[in-house]
């Protein structure tokens, strides 16, 4: 896919991969839809970014605020002004990027059952909600669309103390391949990527970073030349990884 003229949402934009995701997809010059709560760190991004990343404040868990801000964007006359044939661009989105989500870990006896409803919810059942509403755009579209969910190595391998997690994100990989297979015979690429540890707001809570993990930047050309690929090509699958993940050191 050529990027230029193409509109991305991308879910947990304020932070992290998803901040890395939108800075490198408005330099290839396509407009960011950035999805996340804390509207400052938004803005602070849009100041940064310039107006084609578009800060939208949602709570991905909010399915109403969440199926309104798809019609008043993409549908009828509120659509989106930036966005049209006439001037080269496209109306609907051509990516969605699943990022938003979160981490809470514990032994199983002491994982408090909110928590493992909150990473359900947002991990999980927030990627089938938006995703129903913007694949009825991407199958009405005459070009190739692209769907790329963010799971984990916690998607491939079970550990201790991180279990809830580890459900959500190996159900995000079923949910991907299903998809997958569901969608490619409408034009529509969907890849699942299994990220290691990346120096992110993610270890605030889990003992902080190291300099040996990866970066977001590297994470986000990958997904660039994910993006990019040929439209008859598509890579379903990455798996990424600090060579050495121990801190240094240890
Ligand atoms: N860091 C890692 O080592 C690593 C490895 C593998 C996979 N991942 C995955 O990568 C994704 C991004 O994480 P990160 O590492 O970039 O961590 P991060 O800096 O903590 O970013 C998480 C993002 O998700 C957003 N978010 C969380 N709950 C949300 C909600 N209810 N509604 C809207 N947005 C919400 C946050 O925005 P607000 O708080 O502003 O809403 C934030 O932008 C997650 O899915 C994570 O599981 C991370």
């Amino acid at each position: 896919m050529q990027l230029e003229g193409k509109t991305a949402i991308v879910t947990g934009a304020s932070s992290g991969i998803g901040a890395e995701f939108s800075k490198a997809l408005t330099e290839k010059k396509c407009r960011v839809h950035g999805i996340a709560r804390r509207t400052e760190r938004l803005e602070k991004l849009r100041s940064q970014l310039g107006n084609l990343f578009i800060p939208v404040t949602l709570d991905v868990n909010d399915y109403s605020a969440m199926e309104r801000w798809v019609t008043d964007t993409f549908h009828g006359d509120n659509g989106d002004p930036g966005s049209s044939p006439e001037n080269g661009t496209s109306t609907g989105p051509d990516i969605l990027i699943n990022n938003a989500g979160l981490g809470m870990f514990g032994a199983i006896d002491e994982l408090p059952p909110e928590h493992w409803d909150t990473m359900m919810q947002t991990n999980l059942t927030s990627v089938f909600r938006l995703t129903r509403l913007i694949v009825p755009m991407m199958k009405a579209s005459d070009t190739t669309n692209h769907i790329v969910n963010i799971s984990s190595v916690a998607g491939l391998l079970g550990n201790p103390n991180i279990s809830g997690y580890n459900a959500t994100k190996f159900g995000l990989r079923g949910f991907s391949e299903a998809l997958m297979k569901e969608l490619r015979n409408f034009r529509i690429k969907v890849t699942c990527i299994y990220p290691g540890s990346i120096a992110t707001g993610f270890f605030d809570e889990h003992g902080g970073t190291h300099p040996n993990m990866m970066q977001g930047s590297d994470v986000a050309n990958t997904v660039i030349h994910l993006l990019e690929t040929p439209d008859n090509f598509l890579i379903d699958e990455i798996t990424m990884r600090p060579l050495i993940p121990k801190p240094p050191g240890k």
